[in-house]
């Protein structure tokens, strides 16, 4: 638990004010999940859950009643003195009661039993299906008792609709936070952006990209970094990370640092050698110059929507102006042929997962005053597509910035990396 208690409690009481009387929010954690053997991947608990409790373990799952009952309830797996010699402390539900106060704790495996009695006058149940298949069960079960008890039935309504306004809106200590996650981040683009040269790979660079966040106290990636040179640029969660850096070519480079549970997402396109050529410096500056104009519109009021039709639009006039696809700018965009060469939206919104709050209708979101969230355009020409000039293709752009929405505009959090054609040329080549 990185913030006070009384911070994650106070996020509870936020929710149940946007709860209807006689309602539960039930949030499972994640399963662990198997690497290999007896092996599994290093836990990170589920935002949702670790939102409003603070809590960390696995197999565990939060209980919130609305009014009148207001109660805090949290379900974890019991205290083991065997486990713990090897894994590490266990909190068991009577700490966890008092550290992470809430009304009651109980143990995972007593949901089924319990969850019928404490829910006996609910009406409607806030669940998310598909994060965890045991509670999954548990919660169907527990739908089935309700409704043969009480002979009506018992409404169910994803989480989404109303933990999604209070997690978009992020309070001053998850933005220094997220500060701190950029800063990180920055720093560790800085660093690699002086390292790469021809005869390293890929994979020594995200290397030195690690080392650096975790030098300043990071805990993992936010996501699995992508280190793409030259056309592996073009696909877009690349992360083989396994070529080796060529004379001419770029790297795009997009990775960010995870600080106490809160991501960053910065990417930079540059060259390997320390020099654009001419043809990539003009389609990076073009890709820039867009980058650079979405970013200016940003205020409190503008929704996604305008957003991605801005970019949309100029993506067009580019591709136009290059002589990558052929008809009206109009038809371009009304028939979104752009999606050819950048198959991407313009960004997402960031916080305790890279990809905040995802939801099917995310053009509805209008932004508001202390919303973080990405802006980065792209363009792919890929290798195999003989539509385009021999010199276009294999070439990948994008440039992603994490920006802070405040009162009046924006502020760019990674304004630290260098990304205008000099700068960037600059510090590639300051240690050659
Ligand atoms: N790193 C994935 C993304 O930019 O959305
Ligand atoms: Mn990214
Ligand atoms: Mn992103």
């Amino acid at each position: 638990m990185f913030f006070s208690p009384e911070i994650y409690k106070n996020r509870r009481h936020k929710i149940i004010d946007n709860m209807p009387e006689n309602s539960v929010l039930i949030i499972p954690s994640w399963p662990e999940t198997k690497r290999s053997g007896d092996v599994d991947w290093p836990y990170r608990p589920s935002s949702d859950l670790y939102y409003f409790t603070g809590f960390e373990e696995a197999n565990s799952c939060f209980l919130l009643l609305s009014k009148p009952q207001a109660q805090h309830i949290l379900f974890t797996k019991p205290k083991n003195s065997e486990k713990e010699r090897w894994t590490g402390p266990i909190h068991g539900p009577e700490q966890a009661t008092d550290i992470f106060q809430m009304d009651t704790c109980y143990l995972s495996s007593d949901f089924a039993n319990i969850a019928p009695e404490v829910l006996k006058n609910t009406n409607s149940i806030y669940y998310t299906f598909g994060i965890n298949p045991l509670w999954d069960t548990y919660v169907n079960q527990l739908i089935q008792t309700l409704k043969n008890k009480k002979k009506i039935s018992v409404s169910v309504h994803d989480t989404i609709h109303i933990i999604a306004p209070l997690r978009m809106k992020k309070s001053q200590e998850e933005i220094n936070t997220i500060k701190k996650a950029v800063d990180i981040s920055a720093q560790a683009h800085m660093e690699i952006m002086k390292y790469t040269q021809v005869g390293l790979s890929e994979r020594q660079v995200h290397g030195k990209f690690l080392y650096e966040i975790m030098k300043r106290g990071a805990h993992s990636e936010a996501y699995p970094g992508i280190f793409a040179s030259g056309s592996n640029a073009c696909i877009l969660h690349y992360i083989d990370n396994k070529c080796p850096l060529q004379n001419g070519d770029l790297l795009l480079v997009d990775a960010g640092a995870e600080y106490q549970y809160y991501s960053s997402d910065i990417t930079r396109t540059f060259p390997i050698n320390g020099k654009f050529s001419e043809i990539q410096k003009r389609l990076y500056k073009k890709v820039l110059e867009i980058q650079k104009s979405l970013i200016k519109i940003l205020k409190p009021g503008i929704s996604f929507k305008n957003i991605h039709d801005k970019m949309a639009e100029s993506l067009s006039i580019l591709m136009k102006e290059e002589n990558l696809l052929e008809g009206s700018i109009k038809d371009i965009i009304n028939k979104k042929k752009y999606k050819k060469y950048c198959a991407h939206s313009f960004g997402h919104l960031l916080g305790l997962d890279v990809h905040d709050i995802t939801f099917s209708k995310t053009e509805d979101i209008v932004l508001k005053e202390d919303f973080i969230l990405t802006i980065e355009p792209g363009l792919y020409l890929p290798p195999e597509d003989f539509s385009l000039k021999s010199e276009l293709r294999g070439l990948g752009f994008r440039i992603e910035d994490n920006i802070l929405i405040t009162k009046t505009g924006a502020e760019i959090l990674s304004h630290a990396v260098p990304k205008e054609v000099e700068e960037i040329e600059n510090i590639c080549l300051s240690s050659h």
